[in-house]
């Protein structure tokens, strides 16, 4: 990052400055001709060309706009000869008083305050001055021009503007008393997943209940498969979610990576339910996975946070995660609330299949239990705290759990390296003697998810196997199930829990371990270097 790449880019002729979020893709054969037309450059952006571009197109134009604008005419102009993604805005000096934005694959957000406009890639950046959003559509410009806007297509049709009403308060964007947004989210997980639950239960007890599928009962049980996309934290919620429909409904379940979806044209049965995940509803390659499975013909449905994101609008369904925003980068009560609401759509499928009504209120009553639950986890954050400073000088990690908690494993792993920067790899625990074992020694300290159940017995073979290499072992264990002695230098309890609860109650330890670790070593928790908390380019 250098002081010439830092945005807002201003044009060679001094008229436009432009801030931009995305990827010009032709940008060095645009720029090959701007040279040509004697447009100098100060940084190696693609936002400098396209900014250029701008002035290029007004310079020509003159003053023929056909009475339109000719700030808003030349800069759709521009945008005709760009690929790829962008979310911009626009200045120009010749024109104060107004702004030009527009966007393609890349979010834009306008609020509409009182006295003011504003422009934002995502609604958490608004809240603090205005509740009410315009959420622009891919190929649609704002004008701003003192106390209006107006918005239009890139082929130049008007578009009456829809007002969305963000439905949280900013005291849910700001810290609360926390020193991290992303602890203050760890800590508020008992209220998001009774909120992401709430009202999605049937009158019986016995199944879940989602008012926006736009899917009948009888059509959803139809689909004998199901695939899920998303990247991530995300794509993590979706491993456990295979887990429990396969483990309840007995309906096969594919997940994958939407990145790697979208360039692999996998064969898949037409009658195939797809789902995508993700708390943003923006990240591009989730959002190109949809799209491609749409194209084919796939009906898709989405597991979203973000209400009146990309994702939510082009989805034919969805689930929204009503969890208010997450700012962390690190995602934490978006994914257990995903979790939950994975387990909530193999609870429901598995009640349109096989489930007795008595294992339906069963599930059911373990999972409005889920944030009690959560609740005794988190009461062991004192705990967690103490062992995080006894292992934050560790340079490396593993993460280690079986079948539903192997996902965990992968998520405590993630956590920790995003936040504080130690090398940390998960793998299913019986997994790891074929390779991630060379790395056990005093200095590589393992974290072993040691739930009670039937591989109990397995898993604390394992667990010998890396005492036997002195490896250090965090344990994290059923309250009051018995470990050999000596076996973990800690233990960490959570409660015992049925099987659709135990990997949101389990995330729990994973997530307080990574906090403190990169607290303690000083790092900055809610924005951790070369990561963004939606990736909106490719
Ligand atoms: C980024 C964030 C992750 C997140 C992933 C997917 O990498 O840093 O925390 O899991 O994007 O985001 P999504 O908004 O699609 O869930």
């Amino acid at each position: 990052m250098t002081d010439a790449n830092a945005h807002p880019h201003v044009s060679s002729d001094g008229k436009f400055a432009l801030i931009h979020n995305g990827v010009i893709e032709n940008y060095s054969q645009i720029k090959a001709f701007l040279v040509s037309e004697n447009y100098t450059f100060k940084s190696e952006t693609d936002t400098e060309v396209l900014c250029n571009l701008i002035a290029y197109h007004y310079a020509k134009m003159g003053a023929q706009a056909d009475g339109q604008s000719p700030f808003l005419e030349s800069v759709r102009k521009a945008l005709h000869h760009v690929e790829g993604t962008y979310g911009i805005a626009a200045l120009c000096t010749e024109h104060p008083g107004e702004i030009v934005a527009a966007r393609k694959a890349s979010p834009l957000i306008l609020g509409v305050g009182d006295d003011e406009y504003l422009l934002a890639s995502d609604a958490s950046a608004l809240v603090s001055r205005t509740r009410n959003v315009v959420y622009l559509k891919d190929g649609e410009l704002v004008h701003i021009a003192g106390k209006d806007f107006a918005i239009s297509t890139l082929e130049q049709a008007d578009v009456s503007p829809v007002v969305d009403r963000i439905d949280w308060s900013v005291e849910e964007a700001t810290m609360d008393g926390h020193d991290h947004f992303m602890e203050k989210e760890i800590f508020e997980q008992p209220l998001a997943l009774e909120n992401a639950m709430r009202g999605r239960f049937s009158a019986d007890g016995s199944t879940a209940m989602f008012g926006g599928l736009n899917l009948t009962p009888e059509e959803f049980r139809n689909f004998n498969r199901f695939m899920f996309c998303a990247c991530g934290t995300a794509w993590h919620a979706c491993l456990v979610t295979e887990h429990l429909i396969e483990r309840f409904a007995r309906v096969p379940v594919e997940v994958d990576y939407a990145s790697e979806f979208r360039y692999r044209n996998a064969p898949l049965d037409p009658n195939t339910l797809f789902f995508v995940v993700s708390q943003s509803g923006e990240t591009i390659d989730t959002l190109a996975a949809m799209r491609e499975a749409k194209r084919k013909g796939f009906r898709v449905l989405a597991i979203n946070n973000v209400v009146g994101s990309s994702i939510a609008r082009e989805a034919d369904g969805g689930i929204y995660q009503h969890v208010g925003p997450e700012i962390g980068v690190a995602s934490t009560k978006a994914f257990t609330s995903q979790l939950l609401l994975g387990a909530m759509v193999a609870l429901y499928v598995s009640r349109l299949r096989d489930m007795s009504f008595n294992d339906g209120v069963d599930y059911v009553n373990a999972l409005r239990g889920a944030p009690e639950l959560v609740r005794r986890a988190l009461a062991q954050a004192p705990r967690i705290k103490a062992i995080a400073r006894r292992y934050a000088h560790y340079t490396d990690f593993l993460f280690l759990g079986r079948l539903s908690l192997f996902p965990i494993a992968l998520e405590g792993a993630l956590k920790l390296k995003e936040i504080s920067y130690i090398h940390s790899e998960g793998y299913p625990a019986a997994e790891m003697k074929h390779g991630p074992i060379a790395l056990v020694c005093e200095k590589c300290p393992s974290v072993f998810f040691a739930p009670k159940g039937e591989i109990f017995n397995k898993i604390v073979s394992s667990m010998q196997e890396i005492k036997a290499r002195k490896g250090p072992v965090i344990a994290i264990a059923t309250e009051g199930c018995e470990l050999p002695p000596g076996l973990a230098d800690d233990v960490i309890e959570i409660p015992d829990c049925h099987e659709a609860v135990l990997p949101i109650v389990a995330t729990i330890p994973v997530q307080l371990l990574s906090y403190y670790i990169a607290v303690e070593r000083g790092c900055d928790v809610d924005k951790p270097r070369n990561l963004a908390k939606s990736v909106t380019v490719e």
